[in-house]
């Protein structure tokens, strides 16, 4: 068993080092957060996921996850730091990966073994984290075993996939994805397949970037269908009964920091090359003002509307690039008022741009309900309670969840992303296959 030094208690930090501590391992947690800091001395999960309460209560009370502000002498580091996008330049920020690797150097000793966990361009663990680590005066891959071993959980089921999912040990040497592929061995239940730290680093943003195209592909259906008067849904629906297709669900955009930014990584690493993937993002980021447009058509400024959902996708509670919250903005500043409602969001969420309400207190009096996160919520949402407090019998489903009929029957103008208000009538039948969401 070793003692592990976990830089990041985010999203990946916090369930990655907990799943260490209960496999018994000694487990320094850092983050400089105040908010983390204060969550986690309270013995409390500082974000909304899953199980993650009773993992972080087992975790403190088996003594072996401590949290600190600064790093400590450890057998092992993992770096769980954000990798954000610059917007100016569309390129990685990799200043997290950088001040967290300066921490680290003046602790390393021989033998020691450094992780980096974030997802980064190609190239970043050779080209910019083994010659700040090389500052300590040891040699990356042959003092000290280095490697990128990305994360590739699912928000919701970060849990679940950090035990089962099949991993990458990417190493600087063949030593260093051994020495990465046995730590994680500690908890990890899936193949650990070693390969160089580059080629992992590749893989990382090739399969968020796969997700991306494909999920503009099927936005540019939706896009089209709207044109020629179809309903996208039934199409793909229909499409899918291809035993080689899959068309993914189209919505008002791509969000989350994993599958919105990693493909500009791959745009950075070669900008003549990638039109593909940049057309792909810009797809995407082109279906919030979408969505404001189809709006428009149903309602016009400054008509009160519900946004229903924020975060970037269902079961979360992470806002980070949602294209929801793109949605809401461009709304206000269309004029409309815009009144929010998220059931996983707190009202006290910095960066909200319109005041974030309780359902009935959005609802009432709205000339429109619109629809943007598929949230268990929202599915369930009651039409009788709807239609008694909305003045404006309006709703705009952006991820195809209302009853079409069912609403209509209640009097309700129903609008749905990738059909047109006439096809919106036609007959949509429903297979027990399952659209593959994000
Ligand atoms: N969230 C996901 O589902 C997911 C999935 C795969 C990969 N990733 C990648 O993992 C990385 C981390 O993502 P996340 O979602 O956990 O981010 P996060 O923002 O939830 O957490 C990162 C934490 O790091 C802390 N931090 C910043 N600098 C630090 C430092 N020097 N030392 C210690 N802590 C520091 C921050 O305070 C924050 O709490 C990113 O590169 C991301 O792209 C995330």
């Amino acid at each position: 068993m070793s003692t592990i030094c976990v830089l990041g208690l985010g999203y990946i930090g916090l369930p990655t080092g907990s799943m260490f501590a209960l496999a018994g391992n000694d487990v320094i947690g850092v983050d400089p957060s105040p908010r983390v800091q204060k969550a986690l001395e309270a013995g409390l999960a500082s974000l909304d996921e899953p199980e993650l309460q009773t993992l972080i209560t087992a975790a403190i009370n088996s003594g072996r996850l401590k949290v600190r502000m600064r790093p400590e002498p450890a057998d092992a580091f993992i770096i769980a730091v954000p990798t954000p996008l610059e917007a100016a330049t569309s390129t990685a920020d990799l200043g997290y990966v950088e001040t967290a690797a300066r921490q680290i150097a003046p602790l390393l000793r021989r033998g020691n073994l450094v992780v980096l966990e974030s997802t980064v361009p190609p190239g970043t663990t050779r080209d910019v984290l083994a010659p700040i680590l090389g500052e300590s005066g040891l040699v990356p891959g042959v003092d000290f075993h280095l490697a990128h071993c990305p994360e590739r959980v699912l928000p919701g089921r970060i849990l679940v996939e950090l035990e089962q999912n099949d991993r990458l040990a990417g190493g600087l040497t063949p030593a260093c994805a051994e020495a990465a592929a046995e730590l994680y061995r500690s908890f990890v239940k899936g193949a650990i397949m070693r390969t160089d730290a580059t080629i992992a680093e590749l893989v990382k943003v090739m399969e968020n970037t796969y997700r991306d195209v494909n999920v503009a592909l099927a936005n540019e259906f939706a896009l089209i269908a709207e044109r020629i008067g179809v309903d996208v849904w039934e199409a793909i629906r229909l499409a899918n009964h291809h035993p080689r297709v899959n068309v993914l669900t189209p919505g008002p955009g791509v969000g989350g920091h994993c599958i919105a930014v990693d493909p500009w990584f791959l745009v950075g690493a070669a900008p003549d090359l990638a039109a593909l993937i940049r057309a792909a993002r810009q797809v995407n980021d082109g279906m919030p003002a979408h969505v404001v447009e189809r709006l428009t058509a149903m309602v016009a400024p400054p008509a009160p509307i519900a946004v229903l959902g924020v975060t970037y996708k269902a079961e979360v509670d992470d806002i980070r690039e949602s294209p929801a919250l793109r949605v809401a903005q461009l709304a206000v500043e269309r004029g409309y008022t815009v009144r929010l409602c998220d059931p996983h969001v707190r009202p006290d969420t910095p960066g909200l741009p319109a005041p974030l309400l309780a359902l009935p207190q959005a609802l009432r009096d709205a000339q429109a309900i619109l629809l943007l996160v598929d949230h268990r919520a929202f599915h369930d949402l009651d039409v009788d309670l709807a239609a008694s407090l909305v003045s404006g019998k309006r709703v705009l489903d952006a991820r195809n969840v209302v009853d079409r009929e069912l609403w209509q029957s209640r009097g309700f103008e129903v609008g749905v992303l990738g059909a047109t208000l006439a096809s919106v009538g036609a007959p949509v039948g429903r297979d027990s296959h399952e659209y593959l969401h994000l």
